[in-house]
């Protein structure tokens, strides 16, 4: 089998990774729950996590990173705890069903929302996000990287926008973490969501949010926090005010172990490794005839996908044969990313999307190509 759905999840997990989860399921305590050495060295190390976290980010304190299941989490809690009724929201149309369906909710609420479209190949261009902004707008909610396209969004100009009329930025890393160089005090995001299972390289079931000091996020539930346990309301200091119960810390101590190896290896040269095999194949298919590829390759500052669809065959019928006939692995579909479909035309049709991990293989990737010319030739005939 060949994995190109790395856009979805990160398959191919570094060694040390697998290691330390095993580790964690038979020698991990409950941190903060005890004075026990398996207990504390649990807290040791999602403070550890924490501090990788935060430099990764450029942030200020690593007590502003609380960790969640994943981005969807990060997400719903940063837009549910700091929109309230009547307030203006902005998103864009490339943002994911994680980032529009909690907005939704919150139109439902009473928030008012403007979805920014984009020009021409899904490309965001931030001015127009500036044109949307009004006296009321207290939140923007914007992508770093579209998962259906690959394009990336200059966020640190949406970033001055937002602070020089002291709107709140939430940014959604799904695509980026760990994949591009983010500093969120450089590019002004107030919120940085993220999840562990891609370009992090962690377990599933990890992620979380980095809170710019100053911002008070209500969160969505509360419980055992391990301490203060006779108070009635829960501790509202970060991260406990936004962590309820035990943590994921077996997942956790598989992140840990991720974000050594990216500091390790260095995440510009993952990055340039998976571009490379991105234009690889980009420019192996792109002369197929039939093909039509979307997103902005003008660029090169791109998130390592390539998303087409081959004349009007059924986008999920080509990854079936795709899977079927050749062992390649992709998403067809939505992708979660209704509004961008939309935009591209391609709401019926959906595409089929590669995204490329430092682990794949040059040869991988031109059998990756010999294979969507050999569909592009039978759907000719
Ligand atoms: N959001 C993930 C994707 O783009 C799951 O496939």
């Amino acid at each position: 089998m060949i994995y190109f759905d790395n856009a979805a999840t990160t398959m191919k997990k570094p060694k040390e990774v697998v290691e330390a989860v095993v580790n964690a399921l038979t020698s991990m305590g409950n941190a903060g729950r005890g004075a026990n050495e398996a207990s504390l060295s649990a807290s040791r190390l999602l403070y550890d996590t924490r501090e990788r976290l935060c430099r990764l980010f450029g942030g200020t304190s690593p007590r502003q990173i609380a960790f969640t299941a994943n981005s969807t989490e990060s997400l719903n809690l940063a837009i549910q705890g700091l929109v309230r009724p009547g307030d203006h929201v902005i998103t864009t149309e490339l943002e994911h069903n994680s980032v529009l369906r909690p907005l939704y909710l919150m139109e439902s609420r009473g928030a008012k929302l403007t979805i920014v479209r984009s020009k021409e190949n899904g490309v965001l261009d931030p001015a127009a996000i500036e044109d949307a902004c009004r006296e009321d707008t207290k939140v923007i909610v914007c992508t770093h990287g579209s998962n259906l396209t690959g394009n990336y969004v200059e966020i640190q100009k949406v970033g001055e926008i937002a602070r020089e009329r002291g709107i709140c930025l939430i940014v959604d890393a799904s695509q980026t973490a760990g994949v591009f160089p983010i500093c969120v005090e450089e590019m002004k995001i107030d919120v940085l969501c993220f999840t562990g299972h891609k370009g992090l390289l962690g377990p599933q079931g990890t992620g979380g949010l980095y809170v710019r000091e100053g911002i008070s996020i209500r969160p969505l539930k509360v419980g055992g926090s391990g301490i203060r346990t006779f108070d009635r309301t829960h501790p509202g200091e970060m991260p406990t005010a936004l962590e309820a119960g035990t943590l994921n810390g077996h997942g956790i101590a598989g992140l840990n172990a991720a974000l050594r190896y990216l500091e390790r290896e260095g995440i510009h040269r993952i990055r340039e490794r998976e571009q490379s095999l991105m234009w690889r194949f980009y420019e192996g298919i792109r002369e197929i005839p039939g093909i039509k590829i979307y997103g902005d390759f003008t660029s090169q500052n791109r998130c390592p996908i390539v998303t087409f669809n081959i004349g009007d065959y059924d986008s999920a019928d080509v990854s079936d044969a795709l899977l079927t006939e050749f062992g390649i692995c992709t998403r067809a579909g939505g992708h979660c990313a209704p509004l961008m479909h939309e935009a591209l035309g391609t709401k019926e049709q959906g595409a089929v999307r590669f995204s490329f991990s430092h682990e794949n293989t040059e040869e991988e990737v031109d059998f990756g190509i010999q294979a969507v010319r050999t569909l592009a030739e039978e759907e000719e005939e």
